[in-house]
């Protein structure tokens, strides 16, 4: 059951919440909010992201010298929907959300992104302005790259296309699930869509690793903070969900019977 509920889940690469989940995992020396860090050369993070997998040593150098490094707090807006500025993104460390908000400020969370996945191309790709807004949900490392070496790389490199394609299809699938869930699932099986989304399977058991506020499961779904708390109180009285130390969430397998 916990299988098919997941079926089509974006490919998750690594976790933030350990050294070793990171892409940054080399002694972080020198940061500081908003730095450049030259201390440890790019080319061993480039070489460590799945999008840059299989480049031949040139173009990871050139990919290199047009990219820096940076470190940001959390809460910090990395993109801004409607900006023309041109650079991409590859968080190394972290998690961000992207998201897109109407004349009064309501919000609606796209996608929440992790370790190795990378943001900001599409605009790279279309010139068009930034399509939604990215900010970070923690403290997150990132590369970012210039455009101009971006393309360059994209123009050689038939392996990178692919890769940069494969991303936007992943996403495009997690598009068409979210217009599903909005349609045709209650705001139970919202939730719990949600929750199964962000959980992963440990020993056996589906957990959710990283802190969900109620506030960033509302503007997931849609509906208020005060509806999702309704519910997330249902789902843990009826035995749905479990909460565990530190935030964790352990899921019941009839929790996919809201699907
Ligand atoms: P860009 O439009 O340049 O700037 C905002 C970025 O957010 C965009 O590129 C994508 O990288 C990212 N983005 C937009 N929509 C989604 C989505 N539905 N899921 C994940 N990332 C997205």
């Amino acid at each position: 059951m916990f299988g098919s509920a997941l079926a089509g889940k974006a490919a998750s690469f690594i976790r933030a919440d350990s050294a070793k989940d990171s892409l940054t995992a080399a002694p972080r020396i020198g940061w500081r909010s908003g730095e450049t860090m030259v201390t440890v050369d790019n080319k061993l993070f480039l070489r460590r992201v799945p999008l840059f997998q299989g480049l031949p040593e040139a173009q990871i150098e050139r990919l290199s010298a047009g990219s820096s490094r940076r470190n940001y707090p959390r809460g910090k807006t990395i993109i801004a929907e409607g900006d023309l500025l041109q650079t991409m993104y590859i968080l190394l460390s972290g998690r961000a959300k992207v998201q897109r908000s109407d004349a009064e400020g309501k919000e609606v969370i796209l996608a929440v992104l992790g370790p190795g996945e990378f943001f900001g191309e599409m605009s790279l790709i279309d010139d068009e302005p930034r399509s939604a807004s990215v900010i970070t949900l923690e403290s997150c490392d990132f590369l970012a790259i210039r455009k101009e070496n971006f393309v360059s790389v994209l123009m050689q490199s038939n392996e990178t296309c692919i890769a940069v394609m494969r991303g936007l299809v992943r996403r495009l699938r997690s598009a068409d699930r979210k217009i599903e869930t909005l349609a045709l699932l209650d705001v139970y099986g919202r939730v719990a869509r949600v929750l199964l989304d962000s959980s992963e399977l440990i020993k056996g058991e589906r957990i959710v690793r990283n802190r969900l506020p109620r506030q960033q499961i509302a503007k997931m779904i849609g509906a208020s903070r005060e509806m999702v708390s309704r519910v997330m109180k249902g789902l843990e009285v009826e035995g749905y969900v479990v909460a565990l130390p530190e935030g964790r969430l352990r899921l019941c397998e009839k929790i996919s019977a809201y699907l």
